[in-house]
Parts: C-alpha cells; structure tokens; sequence
C-alpha cells in the first residue's frame, strides 16, 4: 500500500501568522524522502491554506505525484486546468467546514459532474473522486466515468475504538472498497487516519494508497517530518 502525505496543515500554520514559514513544498519534498509516494493538497475557495502559489511550486518541485483536492466549481476547474496537476480529487466543500465532512454526492450532482469530469480528463488530468462507502454512490463514480475513487475512511475513525459503530464502519468500508474493485476502480482511502487507529485498514487489500495529513503533521510538529512520515511509511509498508 502506498502513502500519500496531505501537506495542507503546514500552510495553515504559515497562513496563522500570515508568514512565509512553515513553507509546505519543503515539508513536502522532506514527506518524499522519508517514503511518501504521492503528494496532496486542497485548494479552498476561501484559500486559507494552501494557494495558487504552492500548488505551482509543488508541480514544479516534487518528484512523485500531485494530488489536488478541490471543489468541483468553474473556479477551481480553471486552477486545474493551469497547473495540471497528476490527478485532481473533487471533494465536496461547506465554507465554514473545520474539514472536508464526507464524500461527494456524485447522485445528486451527477449532471454537473459528467461534464466537469470530462474537461478534466481531456486536459490530461486523472480524476479521483472522494466518495463514502456507499455502493450507490460508488456505482455512479463509476459510471462517470472515472477509474479512481478515494473512499472515506472518516466515518469509521470517527467511532470509538473497540465499539459495535466501529466494527460496523470498518465493515462499509471493506465491502466499498470491494464493490469498487470488482467495478475495476483504483481505491484509494482517506481521512481521519492516524498512527493507530489505520491498522484494520491496511487489511482492506483493495487499497492502493492512503491519502493522510492531520495526525503525520500534528506528530512532524514534535518529532519532524522526516522521523513522522517515516513512521507511518514503515506502518503500512
Ligand atoms: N482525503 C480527503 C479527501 C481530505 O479532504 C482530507 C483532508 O484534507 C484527507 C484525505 C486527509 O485527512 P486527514 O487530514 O484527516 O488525514
């Protein structure tokens, strides 16, 4: 399973007193030589982490992949189209959100997105779309036409360890990504992972990757980037 490391929290820490420092293309070049295999980021309307100017700087710098998290709006079409980034992950977004709060609703908004999608994909970009592990909304992604789906994990790090609501996330979560796989998908995951509570993910064999930011961040703060991204590299090797 490969480890993608979500980079946004050092540009939140930067945009907090409005400095130059931390600069997250350094943290993220420092993510790719302790393992990480990809990394992400989320352009917000309201840019309050990571902006234009990283996301330039991180296509021209990194040598794995970039992954951009964005809204599907015209705006952020028109980011992505300029910088190109590996694959664009679309993502629901509520303004005054403390973070992405579940997947998209590719049902509801399929007619939006067919098009969105394909404007995309001509421009050379993947798709990926954030998804919950729902096998209706899975099926759509599907028939939009994307080959890439990243299924929310953030439900069931949201439970308490050891508890029924637990075993019962874990277990969407597993037949998601199966019902995805037989769709021929790529499945991604992500959200809310951290140090412990990833170890019942990594036997969902189904996953290809693991897009994380929060807990490698918060733990890079005491330990470094290099001592944390490790860390978790080596965990779910
Ligand atoms: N995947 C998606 C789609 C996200 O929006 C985020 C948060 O930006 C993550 C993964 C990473 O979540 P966390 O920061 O909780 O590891």
């Amino acid at each position: 399973m490969k480890l993608a490391v979500n980079v946004d929290h050092f540009a939140t820490l930067r945009e907090a007193r409005a400095h130059t420092e931390p600069e997250p293309v350094l943290a993220a070049l420092l993510a790719e030589q302790a393992g990480a295999e990809g990394i992400v980021c989320h352009i917000r309307s309201d840019r309050r982490h990571i902006k234009e100017r990283d996301l330039h700087l991180l296509k021209k710098t990194i040598k794995t992949r970039l992954n951009v998290e964005m809204a599907a709006s015209d705006e952020m079409k028109k980011i992505a189209l300029e910088v190109k980034p590996d694959v664009v992950s679309l993502v629901p977004e509520r303004p005054d959100e403390l973070t992405t709060e579940g997947g998209l609703d590719v049902i509801k908004f399929q007619e939006h997105l067919g098009p969105h999608i394909k404007d995309l994909q001509e421009a050379g970009i993947k798709v990926s779309i954030f998804v919950d592990a729902n096998t209706d909304q899975i099926e759509m992604c599907h028939k939009l036409g994307v080959n890439l789906i990243e299924i929310n994990t953030g439900v069931y790090c949201d439970t308490k360890p050891d508890s029924l609501e637990r075993k019962e996330a874990l277990d969407d979560v597993a037949r998601a990504a199966r019902f995805g796989h037989e769709l021929g998908l790529t499945i991604h995951g992500g959200h809310g992972l951290d140090y412990k509570n990833i170890y019942p993910i990594l036997e969902i064999t189904e996953f290809v990757e693991l897009s994380i930011g929060f807990s490698i961040i918060a733990r890079a703060a005491i330990v470094g980037v290099e001592a944390a991204v490790r860390e978790m590299f080596f965990l779910i090797q």
